[in-house]
């Protein structure tokens, strides 16, 4: 695994640039990732390219042997290009053009800033395509950061109206899939069709789902552009991406489709605070993270290339500049991070970023060094880290255990239409995976279709819409299923199946759910140690009724190895739920203390502790440590050979 960071030459005088690389490379780390913002540097004035500095900054790292990720800066276009083509900006949702002075101000179905994003892709891979320090390439930079994958411009709507022609044969056919009989809402042709915003009350959920897609499939074209022109000038070199956490707003399996690699962009504090947490975990993980922030999305990115190849880009050094409040990490997080992805089996971790910036939008967000190139606290631990990879060499593949099925649209089915607040197919997601890592397992989290050959146990939280793929590789699966509410509720264009739902995963599970209603926070039914809140599905079946509320409320229904739970699983109902079926699946199951997660590679047992107390590993967990001991600090990292 390579370590690294994130540099802006463009930032810093050019006498400081050999004294950060020899820098850098004394740290321990070896890549450096550069240029995603430096368009108007690159080109100060149309056609007027200046590369001098960029030159001479490559050179300067490659002299220090580092290798070198470079960036299309597509992501900041610059303002002589705005303001030649001023309709090349994305609308809000309200209508409203975003401005000029940040950063991701472009629409993707604008036909003349996608030509203008090629050209500047082009000139770059030109320059240094064939340079021998540069190893890989990100396109662009998060895209959709900042809400920005939908744009509600004139451009994307001519585009929309062009998908809509492509998908479906005639418009009749739309209007009946879409149902737009309901309140009069027919069209009389493909040039009628407006997109969703601005409507009275809630646009049809038809429409909707299809404008997510839409929107998605406009950011796969405009990454394919950039990953073709790449592939042809720069050959043999990585094309990575990368992408930002509990973000689904693009269908993250086509976009790691096109790439060789998917990397991400790590900052588990800033999550832990803009996300959906409970009061408690935001205190108690304050300085550390919600223990599964960072692996659900390195197991989730992982599943999202062919070839399994993950990292994260930008790891979280100290405070951030973003979230609601910006605490520091507590001493020892930044070196468990990097040893957590490494577990995971990441190829890369790099720092956001080498030195904090004293001027510009994140002037408070840390670096490895602060403002007056003084080591900021992430720099010892990373070099730590650096030390600790190297002494544990090879850890071999991860151990298959548990594989957590999560589709893309499933989210845009459960965000179209959530029936009641808060319901999610993310958070059930990641409210089992969580479940799924107090048990002490490993949890792939796969794309719906992909073999599942391997795994003991495969879950699917919240699955609307199965695809026949889908289908295929459930029914062939020997393990254990376990079905959350929701699963197979839809068909394709988001209408109720004939046969009501689980739809076509009756195969697997033989009943038919008659009725679903939402509960208020604070209603639930609670059995023996479980308790069912939010989501109930009734159902007329014969499968055996394995949990029952002391009211007589039916909460995980069980056929053969099948298992359907009627709520979400999270909390209590997925502990229990979760447990039966791991049990069943012949798991080694090792319940965690408060904190505690493990990971299990073919050489290695990884034990972290999230906690802001010192904690103890359970005895199953102990024996053969390399790193650390069985009793963990706040902060401690063990390593165990298995
Ligand atoms: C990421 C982004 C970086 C930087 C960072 C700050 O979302 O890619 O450019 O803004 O956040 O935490």
């Amino acid at each position: 695994m390579q370590l690294g960071c994130c540099y802006f030459p463009e930032h810093w005088p050019e006498t400081m640039w050999a004294r950060d690389a020899r820098r850098m490379r004394e740290a321990g780390l070896s890549l450096v990732r550069l240029g995603e913002f430096a368009w108007s540097r690159i080109e100060p004035a149309q056609g007027h390219y200046d590369w001098a500095w960029l030159d001479r900054a490559i050179e300067t790292l490659h002299g220090e042997g580092l290798k070198l990720m470079l960036c299309t800066p597509t992501a900041t276009p610059p303002k002589w290009l705005v303001d030649q083509m001023p309709d090349m900006v994305a609308h809000d949702a309200q209508g409203r053009p975003r401005g000029f002075g940040s950063r991701r101000h472009y629409c993707f179905s604008h036909a003349g800033y996608r030509a203008e994003a090629e050209r500047i892709t082009r000139a770059i891979a030109q320059r240094y395509g064939g340079h021998p320090a540069v190893t890989a390439w990100q396109t662009d930079n998060e895209y959709g950061c900042h809400d920005t994958v939908e744009s509600f411009s004139p451009a994307a709507r001519d585009e929309f109206r062009q998908w809509c022609a492509r998908r479906y044969r005639d418009i009749e056919e739309l209007n009946e899939a879409w149902g737009n009989v309901f309140w009069s809402m027919e069209y009389r042709s493909f040039s009628e069709i407006e997109l969703p915003n601005l409507t009275v009350t809630e646009a049809n959920p038809a429409h909707w789902l299809a404008f997510r897609r839409f929107s998605s499939d406009q950011v796969m074209a405009f990454n394919a552009a950039q990953v073709a022109i790449l592939r042809e000038m720069s050959p043999g070199r990585t094309i990575t991406h990368n992408a930002m956490g509990f973000f689904t707003q693009f269908d993250h399996h086509d976009l790691g489709g096109q790439l060789d690699m998917l990397t991400w962009d790590s900052y588990p504090l800033g999550f832990l605070e803009m996300f959906r947490f409970s009061e408690a975990d935001k205190q108690r993980y304050l300085r550390q993270g919600h223990p599964d922030i960072a692996a659900f999305h390195h197991d989730l990115y992982r599943g999202c290339t062919v070839s399994g190849r993950w990292g994260v880009i930008e790891q979280q050094p100290g405070p951030v500049n973003w979230a609601h409040h910006n605490p520091a990490p507590l001493p020892g997080m930044v070196r468990l991070w990097t040893l957590e992805a490494m577990a995971h089996g990441a190829e890369i971790v790099s720092y956001f970023r080498w030195r904090q910036f004293p001027k510009g939008q994140e002037q408070m967000h840390a670096g490895l060094l602060r403002p007056d190139s003084a080591a900021a606290p992430g720099l010892g631990e990373a070099a730590q880290a650096a030390a600790d990879i190297a002494s544990l060499g090879d850890i071999g593949a991860s151990v298959k255990q548990v594989a957590l099925l999560f589709s893309y649209d499933s989210e845009w089915v459960t965000l179209t239409q959530p029936q009641g607040r808060g319901c999610s197919a993310l958070w059930a997601a990641f409210e089992s995976y969580s479940a799924l890592r107090r048990l002490g397992l490993n949890v792939d989290i796969v794309r719906p279709g992909v073999s599942l050959e391997g795994y003991a146990l495969a879950v699917v939280p919240c699955l609307p819409i199965v695809s026949d793929d889908a289908l295929a590789s459930l029914e062939a699966f020997e393990g254990q299923i376990v079905i959350g509410p929701r699963s197979g509720s839809r068909d394709k264009d988001f209408a109720i199946p004939p046969e009501l739902a689980p739809g076509k995963l009756k195969s697997l599970f033989p009943g038919t759910v008659s009725l679903s209603e939402t509960l208020r926070e604070g209603a639930q039914h609670a059995g023996k140690g479980w308790c069912l809140s939010g989501w109930l599905d009734h159902i007329e079946t014969d499968a055996e009724a394995e949990l029952s509320s002391d009211d007589g409320i039916v909460a995980c229904w069980k056929s053969a190895g099948v298992r359907y739970a009627a709520g979400w699983l999270e909390g209590s109902l997925a502990d229990e739920v979760l447990s039966r079926a791991a049990h069943d699946a012949g798991l080694p199951v090792i319940p965690m203390p408060e904190g505690l997660r493990l990971r299990r590679t073919d050489a290695y047992l990884f034990a972290w502790n999230y906690a802001p107390v010192s904690a103890v590993l359970p005895d199953e967990a102990c024996g053969g440590f390399v790193l650390g001991t069985g009793a963990l600090p706040a902060a401690g990292v063990t390593v165990s050979r298995t």
